[in-house]
């Protein structure tokens, strides 16, 4: 017995079943139903890239049948007298065909069999086809290196802690796992969800499916990146081919006993150059060759993932960031909800602050990490601790236009270490620590462990040395909030007195893309980034640091709309950054296409119909408002990346930017905000109110001692004859 005679034995079964429900299908339904994946462009992509057909309706299966039907040998020609690579090549590819039309029947029969979510739901870890959404998230990664490739695992480990510990090893490297298939009714991706290990695309740990055609969404996710990333043609074959080879370091790692249905899919794969790395032995490939080059066998489950990265030529580049938990991309978007926290700083609750400060050389001992007040270990489960990170850095080049830039790195720097979340930024930071981390032994300092490695090897060229401080005591961290309030406050002021009219570039910031994929901050000079982190001129500090990193000039280009500030170079930015989600929109209007928002906004602006205004809530508010939705209920609906009519996230010092949604007359549309807010703005809201000719506009706005209903405010409106009254209707 061979490969060969395996996987074209096999292949014919594949086909000649799939054949037989295709039929079925047919005659069960109108010859024009329409067949496919959700939410894809590539119709089925395996197929579409590899044939260039475009299958749409389920009779267009016949003729991709066809094609299947003549790549296999002719019926007469027994398997075993198979002697040519090439055939057992062809015959693979027909497998594949012929399981990416099994699995869009399935889709047809049954549409909730997968999930067909980014993670997977309580009750269903399989989550199926990836959409177009997730492949332009997540294919791009293959592009830019940030996923160095791909491990595809069929079949299961021999136990959970084996699993587990391929997957974690696969993880740290920054690799996909794709998983699908079962060995003996095992399978990979439940084993991990025994063990507790949270599946989904986010920790990269993707269950497509249970049954072994379910494979076929990791070959359609490959050839996707290949036509949208790799500018192949669908049908150029040897183009895709040659691409997915060199450009796409994936490899197959089939685990426990191999069937023959296996040999037909490794057969397939090896067209795509992905080689296969298994665990045990497999049968020699054509008579009288026991084994090529891309086949691996026998390999010992501590050396498969070192193994299969050497084979298919990937290499890391981490650097061992020295705390007790996994550390790595992979962690970024992993949440870490209610009964899962052992710690919690800031988010409202406690006050939590992060700065960073330039020091002197001398004034720094490189590495040194001092936490003063208590830690994880010495708090009982489910504690809230006041925090402040101060890290202060020293170089040659760094001085204090840089170190916004550095602070803002603490929030995914921290989300990189599992079992850690990071929300916010400056004054309004937020941090849980879950019980998993902390049994690990995560301590406070190791926030200092993280900084200094992270800052040291992305920052190399402005820091020399790094020392950090943490503070829980309550009384240090308001000083210290204190403080940075002041510092804050210089910052922001940097840009005063430039304009947007008299600026023709301006900033794109996409560093939220971890957390909404399709959100883009453009930042002008009167629009500060929503987060309040980043104005102007931070990021034109971030991009003279890193020109490729994720603030870039952008050229306003041809004026579209004066008022409601729309510009085609801008549109045209926004468009390839969301990768296609948001074609355009305006920097100045709440109501019409206003500009997308992301979890980290520092305010949220909604509008208010029957009072003919405009209310905004920050973060730190934690009640009711006139909308009738509290701040965490604004973030959870609109912060997702999408622009969402009528709503608007903002920063603090944005709402006295003269830009601030100006469209619709700015600040005298502002009737609520809550108290704390016009506390902390009053200085500044006072100035620019006064240029609008109404100096105390600010007392004609309503607060929570007001109301938090429309019905309520609207009398001390209509008392205080606050201006947005007389305003033409806003909608
Ligand atoms: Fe950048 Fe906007 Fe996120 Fe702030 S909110 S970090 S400006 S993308
Ligand atoms: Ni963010
Ligand atoms: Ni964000």
């Amino acid at each position: 017995n061979t490969v060969a005679e395996a996987s074209i034995n096999s292949a014919r079964n594949i086909v000649n079943a799939s054949y037989k429900i295709f039929k079925q299908e047919l005659a069960a339904n109108c010859p024009d139903t329409a067949v496919g994946f959700p939410n894809t462009a590539y119709f089925l992509p395996v197929i579409y890239g590899i044939l260039g057909i475009q299958v749409e309706k389920l009779s267009d299966m016949e003729a991709v049948f066809d094609k299947c039907f003549k790549m296999l040998p002719p019926p007469e020609v027994k398997a075993e007298e198979i002697t040519e690579l090439g055939a057992v090549l062809e015959a693979g590819l027909a497998t594949l065909f012929a399981e990416e039309m099994l699995e869009a029947l399935r889709y047809l029969s049954q549409p909730e069999y997968y999930t067909n979510t980014e993670d997977p739901t309580p009750d269903n870890i399989w989550l199926g086809a990836a959409d177009d959404i997730i492949l332009r998230k997540r294919g791009v990664e293959f592009v830019d290196g940030t996923a160095p490739g791909f491990a595809a695992i069929i079949g299961a480990a021999p136990d959970n802690a084996t699993a587990e510990s391929i997957a974690a090893e696969l993880q740290q490297k920054n690799l996909y796992t794709f998983m699908c298939g079962e060995s003996q009714g095992k399978r990979f991706a439940s084993q991990l969800a025994d063990a507790g290990v949270e599946l989904g695309w986010t920790p990269r740990l993707v269950s497509f499916g249970d049954e072994p055609t379910a494979a076929i969404f990791a070959f359609g996710f490959a050839v996707r990146v290949a036509l949208s990333f790799g500018n192949v043609e669908p049908g150029n074959r040897a183009k895709l081919f040659e691409y997915s080879q060199e450009r796409i370091k994936a490899f197959v790692m089939p685990l426990g006993d191999i069937s023959d249905e296996w040999y037909a899919n490794a057969a397939g794969a090896l067209n795509f150059g992905f080689p296969i790395i298994a665990d045990k032995s497999v049968l020699p490939i054509l008579p009288g060759v026991d084994t090529v080059d891309s086949v691996l066998a026998g390999i010992p489950y501590d050396r498969i993932v070192s193994k299969a990265m050497d084979v298919r030529g990937i290499k890391v580049n981490i650097t061992k960031v020295p705390v007790p938990v996994a550390y790595g991309p992979a962690y970024e978007g992993e949440r870490v909800r209610g009964e899962q926290i052992y710690l919690e700083c800031g988010g409202g609750r406690t006050q939590m602050v992060e700065l960073v400060t330039t020091a002197g050389m001398d004034d720094v001992t490189d590495g040194k990490i001092e936490l003063f007040g208590q830690d994880i270990a010495n708090v009982p489960e489910g504690s809230r601790l006041p925090l402040a990170i101060v890290v202060e850095a020293a170089g040659h080049k760094m001085n204090e236009d840089y170190e916004p830039i550095l602070e803002r790195q603490i929030h995914h720097l921290l989300n990189y270490a599992q079992g850690v979340m990071h929300i916010g930024q400056r004054d309004i930071a937020w941090l849980r620590v879950s019980k998993g981390a902390a049994a690990k032994g995560f301590s406070l300092k190791h926030i200092g462990s993280i900084l200094h490695a992270k800052l040291h090897q992305d920052f190399g060229g402005i820091v020399d040395k790094i020392q950090i401080k943490l503070y829980t005591t309550p009384e240090k961290v308001a000083e210290i909030s204190g403080q940075s309030k002041k510092i804050y406050a210089k910052r922001d002021e940097r840009i005063e007195g430039m304009t947007d009219e008299n600026t023709e570039t301006f900033y794109s910031c996409t560093l939220c893309q971890s957390f909404a994929p399709s959100h883009v901050c453009i930042v002008s000079p009167e629009r500060t980034g929503l987060c309040g982190a980043y104005n102007w001129m931070d990021c034109r500090a971030s991009n003279e640091i890193n020109n490729l990193g994720p603030n870039q000039p952008v050229n306003k280009g041809a004026v579209i709309d004066a008022k409601l500030g729309q510009w085609s170079g801008i549109n045209q930015f926004v468009e390839k950054t969301s990768g296609g989600v948001v074609s355009h929109y305006n920097l100045y209007s709440i109501i019409h296409d206003p500009m997308t928002t992301c979890g980290c906004c520092e305010c949220i602006a909604a509008i208010l119909p029957l009072c003919n205004g405009v209310m905004t809530v920050n973060r730190e508010y934690a009640g009711m408002t006139p909308c009738g939705m509290k701040f965490t209920t604004l973030a959870g609906t609109i912060g997702g990346g999408i622009t969402t009519p009528g709503f608007l996230g903002h920063s603090k010092y944005n709402i006295t930017q003269r830009k601030f949604i100006s469209a619709e007359d700015g600040l005298l549309r502002l009737v609520w905000m809550p108290k704390s807010l016009k506390d902390e703005i009053r200085e500044r809201f006072n100035a620019r109110a006064a240029e609008l000719g109404i100096p105390d506009l600010l007392e004609r706005i309503a607060d929570e001692s007001v109301g938090t209903t429309e019905e309520e405010i609207l009398p001390f409106l209509e008392a205080k004859q606050h201006p947005a009254l007389t305003l033409e209707p806003l909608i």
